[in-house]
Order: structure tokens, then C-alpha cells, then sequence
């Protein structure tokens, strides 16, 4: 939440800004803004997207060897331009750029108000800037001296970057609890929230921890200290990640692209540590920690969003494979609900960031009590894998599109393989299916691309029903969390309303929804329970639900009654989410574009949560 860049070095700051605000838009986009260094100070900000921002600079002094950036998710304040970063001192010297929420500003704005401070915006940020600007003044300190004692006195979370008009050739980067990546090239540093606009300038990077603070100088000069004013040694690492992986390679969205490139990042997840042939799934994590395996007696999973949905799917392969009992829980919920944790348990932390503030806040509370804490993350480097024991990254490749669909299947290649492995060790599962699963596994990323074949289908669905106002997702066994999966991408992306339900459970309730208008969209591959499900469909059918149903090959009885019916590949049932979820996402990006909305960066909604 909120995308932070800054540049210091020879070269002109602005063109290199705007090109890693534009890298970081995913992380929001209500307003963006930049202050460049240049004799004085140039600070230009706008309300909405970065190109509004390019448009309002066209024809003004954009020189400057030095400057910070911003694009915002708005927390304090709405989300127009004088709540837009960067933010400036009461004296007119010091401009600050923040991710995250300083929980105790309005104490320290009462505060500084009595000392005469007066404050034009709404954002806990501001108060930021006037504090180092009290300290500077009141004890003569410099800019270093004075963010370093601000920090001291701030709760919460933040990651800044900090720049003074008088001390030109510096800028002064903090982080608690919102990620900053430092770049290190040639004469010349970035600064930015992840690595995506720093990795075509240099790939030396310098992940900082928490309650760090890093003073880089135009001469090169970089000295990484705590807030107790210890000095650290840096940890430069070489990023992996290619520039190609951050375009749109063709498509018109990157929602579409990642869809598609879900026949390679699921070969990806699994590349290394698994082969068919030879018998074996391998995850370094796991074996690592074996014996913590071996013995949990219950696992916990943990994540927001669409990965909360995959440690759903999660929670009936470990169960139905591997015997262990598992539960699945919001972070946010997990977090604040005083939790019986115990050292037996295994918790499973899933996130595609890596930044999701609840999902680490859960991360500590389950340290803290000391189970072990296995993180399932796709970006690389990110907070979660630093914090977690161990884990496996999922080899996704950046997801941009602010709808999660590659991750969601990483996430659940990358689960089944876990459970796979324990069940194999426990031996809760025979030899023969065991080998029959690593078999269709294996060969799933073949069959994604036979899914995708259903897209020109699909897209017919999407205009047939893009005027809906509601819809009902529906699925059972492993694919209830498909269901649920379903109805998030719909509700995100089109504003639609949806809801996802097992299907047996809409008896209960929602079947009193349907009518003629409502769309009701059954995921119904599954070998197990199938009558059931044809039993579900056609009470939809006797209210004249409108039944789009998504079936394996061949399937007779559902074709028959349903409305629309998308065929897909047939496989075993524990490894049907991977293909069945794909006609949703496909359906939820075609009825978003026909309703002309902006399906990269939904109204509202930004990729990675770093806030509460
Ligand atoms: C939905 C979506 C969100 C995220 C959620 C968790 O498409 O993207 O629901 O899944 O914010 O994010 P991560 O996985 O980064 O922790």
C-alpha cells in the first residue's frame, strides 16, 4: 500500500520517478506526487494516477539530481492532492514521502500545535515531517540526528524517505513494518517499496530490516545504522528477477498475461522438487524441518484474501492426504483473537507480497509461542520470507494485476506438493496413489493450456451475463474454495456483487436469491459427491437460476440442464482447483473489460496490504 521511490546520483531523478511510480501504481493509485532537489525544492502533486501527475508537470522545471516519490492508498485523509505525498515541513526545507500509519499522530500533533505548528493536510505523515523538523531545530541536530529521534517517538508502522534543501546531497530512508529495498548502482542510489524500479538500474540491493535507517550520499557514501544509533553492516544481494517479467508482453492487461502464464509458473513452482518418474516431491523447507513435520499435531494456515482461499483448498488436501488436522484463518482475525497456539503446531503463512501487515503481525503472535512458522510467499526477499523460520518461495514471477490469479495457483501447486510430501512420509496414502497424483501433477501446466483453449468461449459467456447485478458461485469438496475464489475476482474487478457458497449449503439461504436474473456459476468437475451437485443444479434450474456450469470433458447430465456449459480437462479431484478456477478467472477479467472497468487497478483496492 502506497509505492515509495527515491533517486540520488548523476543522473536527472524525474524521467527515473515517474518510471518507478509507474512500476509501483499496483501498491495505489489515489494521488502520486515528487519533490526534486535542484538549488530549492520542486514539489509537484496530483490527485489519481501517475499519468494525471506527467500531465500536471508538462512545461514546469522537473531538474534535479535528487528526489522522492509517491503514489498513494489512502489511509489519513481523502484522497486528493493536499493529502498527497511527498509532504512538506512547516519551514519549507523538508519533504517526506511514507508508507504505512504512524498510530500515535494525533497526540503528537497536539503537541507540535502547541508549539505553533500548523498543518495543512489530514495525514499522519505531515505530523511526520513537522516532528524531525522540531527536532532539528529545537537541538540543532542534523537530518540523520533528527529522523533517527522522530523514529524513536513514533508508533507504528512506516517506511520514509526523508530530504532536506540544506543538506542536498543526502537522502535519509527508514523502515518499521512497511518494506524498502535499497539499490545500489554506479555514483548513484534508489530507494523504492520493492525491487520492480530499481531492477533496471542495478541489481545490487540491500533489503533494510526494521527499525533501520539508511543515509545515502551523492558521492556514493551509504552507512545503514538502528534506531539505537548502532551501525550495521550491509547485506548486498543480487536480484534475479528480468525486466521482461514487468511488461504486458502483448496482452492489453496484465491480468490477462498472468492468466495465460499460468502454464509456466505452475511448471515453475514445481521445477526441482518433483519428479513423476522417479517418485519424489522435494521441498528443502520441509525436509529442513522434518521432524516438526512429522510430529504436528495440527496445522494452522494463515493469509488474507485470495490466499486465505488457497490455504481453504489447502486444508482439504492436508487433511484428505496427509492425515492432519488443519485450520485455516484470516490474519486479521487470527491475530486479535487471543489463539491457543501451541509448540506442536505448524503454521503455515501464505501471501503472494510478502508484505500483508496481518498476515505478519500472525507471524509474530505464532513465534512468539513458539510453533513453527513455515511462510508460502511469492515475492522474493519480501517481509514474510525474512520473518518466517522457513518456506518455499512459489516462483510466480511478478503478479502486477491487482486481481491475484498465478499466485492463487503457485500457492496451491506449491500446498498440494507439501502435502503430498508429508502424506508420502506419514504414509497416510497407498504407493499407487501417491504416484498416481505426482503423475497428474506434473502434467497439470498441459492441461492449463487446453483450459485457456475455452477462452473465445468464455468470452462469449462474459457478454451474456455482464449486466448482472449479483452472482452465485458455487462448488463442492475441493472446489467450495473455487467457488469462493470465483465471487472475490468477480467482486473486485467488476463490481459486481457475487457470493460463493458450497452448494449444498445454498438451500439454507441463498437459494431465496435466485430468480431469472441471476447467474449462477457451478464448478462441477468433481468425481466425488457428482450427484449431489446435479442435484444442486437442477434446484437452481426449477427457479430458473441461469446455470453457466464448468464441467470435465465428456460430462452428460449437467451439460444437458445447464445454460452454458465450459468443458475442461479431467482430472483427479484433490487437483482440480488448479484447472477449474481458471474459467473464473477468465470469466471475471472478460465481464470487467465489457463493463469498461479498469481491471488492473480496480477502484478502491491496492496489491499489497500493508496496513491494518
Ligand atoms: C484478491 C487479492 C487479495 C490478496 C490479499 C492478500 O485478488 O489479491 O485478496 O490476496 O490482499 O495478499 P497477499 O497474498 O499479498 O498477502
Amino acid at each position: 500500500m502506497c509505492g515509495i521511490v527515491a533517486y540520488i546520483g548523476q543522473r536527472e531523478a524525474y524521467p527515473i520517478l515517474i518510471k518507478g511510480l509507474q512500476r509501483l501504481e499496483y501498491r495505489g493509485y489515489d494521488s502520486a506526487g515528487v519533490a526534486l532537489l535542484n538549488g530549492g525544492m520542486h514539489i509537484y502533486k496530483r490527485q489519481g494516477k501517475v499519468s494525471d501527475l506527467i500531465a500536471y508537470t508538462e512545461g514546469k522545471d522537473k531538474t534535479g539530481q535528487v528526489g522522492i516519490g509517491h503514489t498513494r492508498w489512502a489511509t489519513h485523509g481523502q484522497p486528493n492532492h493536499i493529502n498527497a505525498h511527498p509532504h512538506c515541513s512547516g519551514n519549507g526545507h523538508l519533504n517526506l514521502v511514507h508508507n504505512g500509519i504512524i498510530e500515535n499522530y494525533s497526540l503528537l500533533k497536539k503537541a507540535l500545535e502547541k508549539l505553533g505548528h500548523t498543518f495543512e493536510s489530514e495525514t499522519d505523515t505531515e505530523v511526520l515531517v513537522h516532528l524531525i523538523e522540531e527536532l532539528q531545530s529545537r537541538d540543532s541536530l542534523t537530518l540523520e540526528e533528527a529522523v533517527r529521534v522522530a523514529l524513536s517517538r513514533v508508533i507504528g508502522a512506516y517506511a520514509i524517505v526523508v530530504i532536506d534543501e540544506r543538506e542536498p546531497g543526502k537522502l535519509v530512508a527508514a523502515r518499521k513494518g512497511s518494506p524498502l529495498v535499497l539499490g545500489i548502482g554506479d555514483d548513484e542510489f534508489l530507494v523504492a517499496s520493492d525491487a520492480t524500479p530499481i531492477i533496471e538500474h542495478t541489481k545490487r540491493v540491500v533489503y533494510l530490516n526494521d527499525e533501520e535507517i539508511a543515509v545515502l550520499s551523492k558521492d556514493g557514501y551509504m552507512q545503514i545504522k538502528t534506531i539505537g544509533n548502532e551501525v550495521q553492516t550491509p547485506y548486498i544481494q543480487e536480484l534475479t528477477l528480468e525486466i521482461e517479467r514487468l511488461e504486458k508482453g502483448g496482452y492489453d492487461h496484465f491480468m490477462l498475461k498472468e492468466i495465460h502464464e499460468q502454464t509456466t509458473t505452475i511448471a515453475d513452482c514445481m521445477r526441482g522438487r518433483l519428479n513423476a518418474t522417479e517418485g519424489w516431491i522435494r521441498l528443502g523447507g520441509v525436509e529442513e524441518f522434518q521432524n516438526r513435520f512429522m510430529k504436528a499435531e495440527r496445522m494452522i494456515i494463515i493469509g488474507c484474501g485470495t490466499s486465505w482461499h488457497a490455504g481453504l483448498v489447502a486444508e482439504y488436501l492436508f487433511e484428505d492426504l496427509a492425515r492432519i488436522p488443519v485450520e485455516v484463518e484470516y490474519a486479521s482475525e487470527f491475530r486479535y483473537r487471543n489463539p491457543i497456539i501451541r509448540e506442536s503446531d505448524v503454521i503455515i503463512a501464505l501471501s503472494q507480497s510478502g508484505e500483508t501487515a496481518d498476515t505478519l503481525a500472525a507471524i509474530e503472535l505464532a513465534r512468539e509461542k513458539g510453533a513453527l512458522v513455515y511462510g508460502v510467499v511469492n515475492v522474493v526477499g519480501s517481509s514474510i520470507s525474512r520473518l518466517t523460520d522457513a518456506g518455499s518461495y512459489i516462483h510466480a514471477g511478478p503478479e502486477i494485476g491487482v486481481a491475484s490469479t498465478k499466485a492463487f495457483t503457485g500457492q496451491v501447486t506449491l500446498l498440494t506438493m507439501m502435502a503430498l510430501q508429508l502424506a508420502h512420509s506419514r504414509g497416510t496414502i497407498s504407493e499407487s496413489y501417491y504416484q498416481r497424483l505426482l503423475t497428474e501433477l506434473e502434467n497439470i501446466p498441459h492441461k492449463v493450456a487446453r483450459v485457456l483453449e475455452c477462452e473465445p468461449q468464455i468470452q462469449y459467456i462474459a457478454q451474456e451475463i455482464q449486466d448482472s447485478h449479483n452472482a452465485l458461485y458455487l462448488g463442492r469438496g475441493f472446489n467450495f474454495p473455487v467457488a469462493l475464489e470465483g465471487a472475490l475476482k468477480l467482486k473486485e474487478i467488476s463490481y459486481i456483487h457475487a457470493e460463493g457458497y458450497p452448494a449444498a449449503e445454498m438451500k439454507h439461504g441463498p437459494i431465496a436469491l435466485i430468480d431469472e436474473n441471476m447467474p449462477v456459476i457451478v464448478t462441477a468437475t468433481n468425481r466425488n459427491a457428482y450427484d449431489k451437485i446435479v442435484s444442486n443444479i437442477q434446484e437452481v434450474k426449477a427457479r430458473k437460476g441461469k446455470v453457466i456450469a464448468i464441467v470435465s470433458e465428456g460430462e452428460k447430465a449437467i451439460s444437458e440442464m445447464a445454460d452454458y456449459t465450459i468443458e475442461i480437462p479431467e482430472t483427479e479431484d484433490p487437483l482440480a482447483p488448479l484447472l477449474s478456477v481458471i474459467p473464473l478467472q477468465l470469466l471475471s477479467y472478460y465481464i470487467a473489460v465489457g463493463r469498461g472497468c479498469n481491471v488492473d487497478q480496480p477502484r478502491n483496492l491496492a496489491k499489497s496490504v500493508t496496513v491494518e
